[in-house]
């Protein structure tokens, strides 16, 4: 085990001497009569110089610890000479655990694409782009539960195997343990024989069992993976992503909104204060702008407007987008990213859409013609979040559902829930990757993915 950081009374770090680093060689120097190893073991961003003397046992080994070795150092932590760090190893012993063959090890000390870096996506987490994303997305989704756990919300767990398309959100994947060929006798329901006895899929989103939740313990969120089986192909969707599901019984659309500002804001924080190095490395290497996009989403309060203003406010633009803008319109990303880039510089809260563009548990408004909908946009994303307040009352509900053609039976619990003990109640859904490319500027949802599943794309 490589020894762990040892704070003294005062709060500093000392050295602990003799110490063992247990990582993986970055790069080797020779000099005349030593060698230098850069080692990093991905607890952070920094690697730790070893000095191996040929004087030292360690050095019997040197020729072994290439770049990508897996190496065991131990030696004495002395203040280093050099500039660059102000301890360094002096290795005594090593062991070199795993050789990386330098003519065939990918990863050799240069820059290399984000295409290449995909393709060898079990190797790029030992990349420093790669180890401060997985770092930052590791710290989020601790700052997740925390931000949760202090404003009395409990985590409830949804279920990834659901019994059908009650969300509507999109295409699913089936899942099924009958043979390929198998065709159901004649007579018999196409799902008899499977294993469930009914058709059966992974989650597109676990709100409508959330909502159970909400109207039991006030206050639930979820978080776990969701998978859609949209055929598009763009930066910003995967077939199985995270989100965060908070639901909120006794809240409105604005208690609704005020919740996403906030969760947006403190969880940009929560990453800010403690990743502060790897984002730093995001900010000089990936995207210029990122502190100052960052900084604002922290320091100034979101935009809010009505969708038939932003509406407006797209229609009256100099700007030429590729998709029209109408009334009833489902903003395309030009559009969201307009209004939080170019319009307002900050991001923006849409609500009150047109019921049709939206699904069918959204609360009806007054004038019968929008839902208490509301998206969450941020800069160069678009769309963060999307939630509503619910549709509460029971009879409005069974209306929206056989209005919108909807077999009501699936969904017998989910109306039911509105006739015992009914109560106003709202929520949202905040992609997890999506708020991942937020903090990093990383520019493609495959990037903040350990191993991404896009169409087409299942190695790993
Ligand atoms: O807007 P969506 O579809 O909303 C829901 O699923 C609701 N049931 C949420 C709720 O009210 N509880 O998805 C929510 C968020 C989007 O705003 C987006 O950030 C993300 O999930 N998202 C995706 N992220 C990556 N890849 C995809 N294919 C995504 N689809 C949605
Ligand atoms: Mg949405």
């Amino acid at each position: 085990m490589t020894t762990l950081r040892v704070i003294d009374a005062l709060g500093a770090e000392a050295p602990v001497s003799p110490a063992t680093v247990q990582g993986w060689v970055r790069t080797r120097r020779d000099a005349k009569g030593f060698s230098f190893l850069e080692i990093n073991d991905g607890s952070c961003l920094a690697n730790i110089q070893a000095i191996v003397d040929e004087s030292a046992p360690a050095f019997a080994v040197i020729d072994r610890a290439t770049t990508g070795a897996a190496v065991s150092v131990t030696g004495e932590l002395v203040e280093s000479p050099g500039k660059g760090q102000q301890w360094e190893l002096r290795a005594r012993e090593m062991t070199v655990y795993g050789a990386a063959d330098p003519e065939t090890y990918p990863l050799q000390k240069k820059r290399h694409s984000d295409e290449f870096l995909r393709s060898i996506a079990h190797l790029r987490p030992r990349t420093n782009k790669y180890s401060a994303m997985l770092r930052i997305r590791a710290e989020a989704a601790f700052g997740v539960h925390e931000f949760y756990r202090d404003r009395g919300f409990h985590y409830l767990h949804t279920p990834i195997l659901t019994g059908s398309d009650c969300e509507g959100a999109g295409e699913m994947f089936r899942v099924t343990t009958l043979p390929q060929d198998f065709a159901p006798p004649a007579g018999e329901p196409p799902y008899e024989q499977d294993f469930f006895g009914r058709e059966a899929n992974l989650t597109v989103s676990g709100q409508l069992e959330a909502e159970c939740g909400a109207l039991a313990l006030s206050r639930v969120y979820t978080f776990g993976p969701t998978f859609r089986a949209e055929n598009s192909n763009t930066p910003k969707h995967a077939a199985e992503f995270w989100m965060i599901e908070p639901e909120v019984a006794f809240c409105d659309i604005h208690g609704d909104m005020d919740l996403g500002e906030e969760f947006t804001r403190e969880l940009t924080r929560h990453v800010l204060e403690n990743c502060e190095k790897d984002v730093e490395l995001f900010a000089k290497f990936v995207d210029k702008e990122l502190m100052a996009t960052l900084t604002n989403i922290i320091d100034n309060p979101f935009e809010r407007i009505p969708h038939a203003e932003a509406v407006k406010i797209l229609a009256n633009a100099k700007k030429k987008f590729e998709f029209p803008v109408t009334p009833n319109m489902d903003l395309q990303t030009e559009h969201e990213r307009y209004l939080c880039e170019e319009h307002f510089k900050r991001p923006v809260i849409v609500y009150d859409y047109p019921k049709e563009i939206k699904a069918f548990y959204m609360r009806l408004n007054d004038d019968d013609k929008t839902v208490a909908a509301m998206d969450l946009l941020v800069p160069r994303i678009g769309e963060l979040i999307g939630g509503s307040q619910r549709e509460e009352r029971g009879d409005v509900l069974a209306r929206r559902i056989a209005e919108l053609g909807m077999n009501p039976e699936p969904l017998w619990w989910y109306t039911e829930l509105r006739t015992f003990g009914s109560a106003p109640h709202a929520g949202f859904g905040l992609g997890f990757e999506r708020f991942l490319m937020m903090v990093t500027g990383i520019a493609n949802i495959r990037d903040v993915i350990p191993f991404p599943r896009t169409p087409r794309h299942l190695e790993f």
